[in-house]
């Protein structure tokens, strides 16, 4: 991106008022001798300039370079040495009220002759009494870091606007998800029910049974896509409570295992659980724990069409693993870091060919945090996928 350098009228209201920039107020009266002067020179070897001030007003400005160039190479040290140095100051200095923006002080200070033009500026106040002096080096220093300030805002403003865009994006990307997910399970069961209903009319009791059933399935996978987004706003406004209880994980493990071999539909695939042990104790909170390993393993028995699932338990310093490895599609390497972003979904909603709201992985790494574990994933393409959950056994 190039840098605009061009700068609008209210722009240069970022630039401070030279008064703010003064860090020199050495002033002399007029009849101030030049050898002491001098002196002044020679004790601070950083003073570049001295303002001949009376009673509050500024008279006349004494540079270094110049003073001792005069002093010393024209006219000699013998002669002016105990003159007043009113003789050998500048009279017209350039003189500019401590309100002057730096921009437009700058512009002034630069326009003077080549002879002149590092000569410090007379800054005095309202009522037109010395202020101070200001280098005009340090004024350049200033005005570059302003330039670059405004320069880098304005990045900073390109960038939260394309922020913004991207989270416009993703909002209208999930509202065609979440209408699609909810439609689709409403409208199975408004013509289930219209189905039972001419069944049920005619008597055949087994018909109203079957359609039951899927009308049962509809309604359940509805309340899923529901409650995932009452789970994650509840999530993010941060009223989720965790409740700390020591329970055996084995058993959680085997009950996820059963649930998701309901989930396989027919489909050609083993569902294992592997431990350490028979039973293993923890301290955490069993609910969240399991919606969470069932959250990986349903998605494993979503995005997988043979093989194996395996739902494996191990531990290792105090910290407990659980992870569920497919043999599924796998992810692509460039799109693990989506995965966990809500509403995202490796594929949208117009070429997507199984059901989701791209909810369930970003509840589950909230989840993980609000455990105090977070949560690891591995995928290659075609092979399958291991996602994995890491909290520690005990609470800290
Ligand atoms: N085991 C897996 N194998 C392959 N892809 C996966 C697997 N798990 C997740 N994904 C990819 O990550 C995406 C996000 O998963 P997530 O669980 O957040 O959403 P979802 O399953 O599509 O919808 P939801 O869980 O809200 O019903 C999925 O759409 C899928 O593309
Ligand atoms: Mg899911």
């Amino acid at each position: 991106m190039t840098a605009e350098l061009a700068l609008d009228a209210n722009e240069t209201t970022h630039f401070p008022p030279i008064g703010e920039l003064i860090s020199n107020s050495r002033a002399i009266p007029p009849d101030t001798s030049v050898k002491s002067v001098a002196d002044e020179f020679f004790h601070d070897a950083k003073l570049e300039a001295i303002a001949i001030v009376e009673s509050g007003k500024p008279l006349g400005l004494v540079t270094r370079t110049k003073f001792l160039f005069t002093v010393f190479r024209q006219f000699g040290w013998e002669i002016y040495q105990r003159k007043p140095v009113i003789h050998l100051a500048e009279e017209a200095p350039l003189v500019l009220p401590d309100w002057s923006r730096l921009d437009a002080a700058l512009t002034l200070a630069l326009a003077r002759g080549a002879q002149d033009l590092y000569d410090e500026i007379l800054v005095t106040r309202e009522d037109g009494s010395f202020a101070g002096l200001l280098s005009v080096r340090q004024m350049v220093v200033q005005q570059t870091h302003t330039l670059a300030n405004i320069i880098m805002q304005k990045e900073l403003a390109h960038e939260r606007a394309r922020e913004l865009e991207e989270i416009d994006r993703i909002k209208s990307q999930f509202l065609a998800n979440v209408t699609h997910e909810l439609r689709s399970p409403v409208n199975a069961i408004i013509e289930l029910a219209e189905l039972m209903r001419l069944a049920a009319s005619n008597g055949y009791v087994e018909q109203v049974r079957d359609r039951l059933t899927l009308l049962m399935s509809s309604a359940t996978n509805l309340r899923s896509v529901i409650t995932n987004m009452l789970d994650l706003s509840k999530i993010e406004a941060g009223r989720m409570r965790v409740v700390d209880e020591t329970f055996d994980v084995v058993p959680l493990l085997h009950e996820v295992a059963e649930t998701t071999r309901v989930l396989l539909a027919g489909k050609p695939i083993d569902v294992i659980v592997s431990t350490e042990a028979r039973a293993l104790d923890v301290t955490s909170d069993p609910v969240k724990l399991r919606q969470i390993v069932q959250n990986f393993a349903s998605n494993a028995a979503k995005f997988t069409d043979a093989g194996r699932i395996v739902i494996q338990q191990t531990s290792e310093n105090g910290a407990l693993s659980i992870s569920v490895s497919d043999t599924g599609i796998g992810i692509h390497r460039d799109d693990l870091q989506k995965l966990f972003v809500a509403f995202s979904q490796v594929e949208d909603a117009h070429t997507k060919s199984r059901e989701g709201t791209g909810l369930g992985l970003a509840i589950t790494k909230e989840l993980a945090q609000l455990l105090g574990g977070h949560i690891s994933v591995e995928s290659e393409p075609g092979r399958g996928s291991t996602f994995a959950i890491h909290i520690p056994k005990e609470k800290a």
